[in-house]
């Protein structure tokens, strides 16, 4: 049924929440190491196993399924949320499957502080963070005031650099912090899990060498990238795949093939453009029918139409080749489903997205529309219907890719392999 690609990243083309943790859940099976390069608990991924539901923001989802997890240089690690993340799983023995790596950023209380105050005094220009410090924990590491996971397991050491790091930006603060106390606590989780952190990047190029495969799990979407996402209305990492190597230390050539996921419609959470947005019942009844609320902040995400143009992008920078699709059985039952293939700008069809912000915020996508069809997850084992096939037949074409898989429910049983990778 799979057909073994040794080394596979899956990265999200549209805004985050693409069902990435789903798609990597499914394929660990096939992949026994699986390898996030970037982000923090900013991430939330959903994974739903036999009737039992996994909340994940650090750890990948793979480890459900055995798979040794690689927590890469690239992210920005929360010691407590990884903490509760482990005590979550720890029927799949995660202490024996986590690699940390020595180099990766902490998120500290202090970070997420000024990630709220920073958002509070921006007012109308406010990014909508998920507050988690993400933004301040890396601007710290390229301010080069950070504090990796390796400086933890030193408390002396730690002290000093909490020192710095919190009287650098203590303007931005709105709290006091017990610098000796907090040294305290966080050099005793990280004790907890000291045997865990490594070096990641040598352990992965050790592991591929010897041929075992490995997956590179994106978070967030490519519209969320700092370089290439809709600027300031990102995040603060590179979720394409440029943030693979420099986020887990490996050559290029050691990735050999990109899975992008997209959902059949798109969401958004948090502010900024968002062209094809609906804002009439067809909206609503996706929001309650695809329960889109926010995995790591619970808030209604933004609903709308499938935009190629964005996703064509996505799939430009990071040498795509296949394509996931996840939610396809929430379109179920509508009469008619409708796709950007274009936007209206200036006057002008164009199939591209303009880098200024202000532009983006003008462009008027124009629609294909398709028949709907009825295809739920009970249905999976049966052949896609003639409207669905039309429907995927037109995203193969228009961009270039394989669909290979479809997900039509949130459990893994719900997934319906097309095409082999
Ligand atoms: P997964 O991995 C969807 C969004 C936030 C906000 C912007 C910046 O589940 O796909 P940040 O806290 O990162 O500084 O917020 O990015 N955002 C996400 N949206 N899915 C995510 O992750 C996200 N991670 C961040 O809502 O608009
Ligand atoms: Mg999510």
């Amino acid at each position: 049924m799979f057909s073994l690609v040794k080394t596979l990243a899956v990265i999200g083309l549209q805004f985050g929440d693409e069902g990435k943790g789903k798609i990597v859940d499914f394929l660990s099976g096939h992949y026994r190491i699986v390898a996030r390069y970037q982000g923090g608990s900013n991430a939330g991924h959903t994974v739903k196993v036999s009737g039992n539901t996994y909340k994940f923001h650090l750890i990948p989802s793979g480890i459900l399924q055995g798979a040794t997890c690689v927590l890469g240089n690239g992210m920005v690690i929360d010691p407590v949320q990884l903490e509760n993340e482990i005590e979550m799983v720890k029927e799949f023995s995660p202490m024996d499957k986590l690699k940390i790596s020595e180099r990766a950023h902490v998120v500290f209380p202090y970070h997420m502080d000024r990630d709220i105050f920073e958002e509070n005094i921006k007012s109308s220009n406010k990014v909508g963070t998920t507050g988690k410090g993400i933004g301040p924990a890396y601007e710290d590491k390229y301010a080069r005031i950070g504090i990796r996971i390796i400086d933890l397991l030193d408390k002396e050491k730690l002290e000093k650099k909490l020192e710095m790091a919190i009287n650098l930006r203590k303007n931005y603060l709105t709290k006091e912090y017990d610098i000796k106390e907090l040294s305290k606590r966080y050099n005793e989780i990280a004790k907890k899990f000291k045997k865990n952190i490594v070096d990641t990047s040598s352990f992965l190029i050790k592991n591929i060498e010897k041929g075992n495969p490995v997956l590179f799990e994106g978070a967030q979407g490519t519209h969320l990238d700092v370089d290439f996402g809709m600027y300031p209305y990102v995040t603060s990492s590179n979720t394409t795949i440029g943030g693979a190597i420099t986020g887990l230390g490996i050559p290029p050539k050691y990735i050999s093939k990109v899975l992008g996921v997209i959902k059949a419609y798109t969401t958004k959470v948090g502010e900024g453009p968002f062209p094809t947005e609906l804002h009439n019942e067809i909206g609503e009844q996706i929001l309650k029918k695809g329960n889109e609320y926010g995995t790591t902040t619970g808030r209604p995400r933004r609903i709308g139409w499938l935009d190629l143009v964005l996703v064509k992008y996505s799939i430009s920078i990071s040498g795509v080749k296949y394509l996931a699709i996840s939610k396809i059985d929430i379109l179920s039952g509508l009469d008619e489903i409708k796709v950007a293939y274009a936007y209206e700008y200036d006057g002008k069809v164009i199939k591209n997205i303009p880098s200024d912000i202000d532009n983006i915020m003008k462009i008027k996508p124009l629609y294909r529309t398709f028949d709907g069809w009825e295809f739920t997850k009970d249905d999976v084992k049966k052949e896609i219907p003639k409207n669905m096939k039309k429907y995927i037949d037109y995203i193969e074409k228009y961009t270039g890719t394989k669909v290979s898989i479809i997900s039509l429910g949130a459990s893994r049983e719900d997934t319906k392999v097309l095409k082999t990778i």
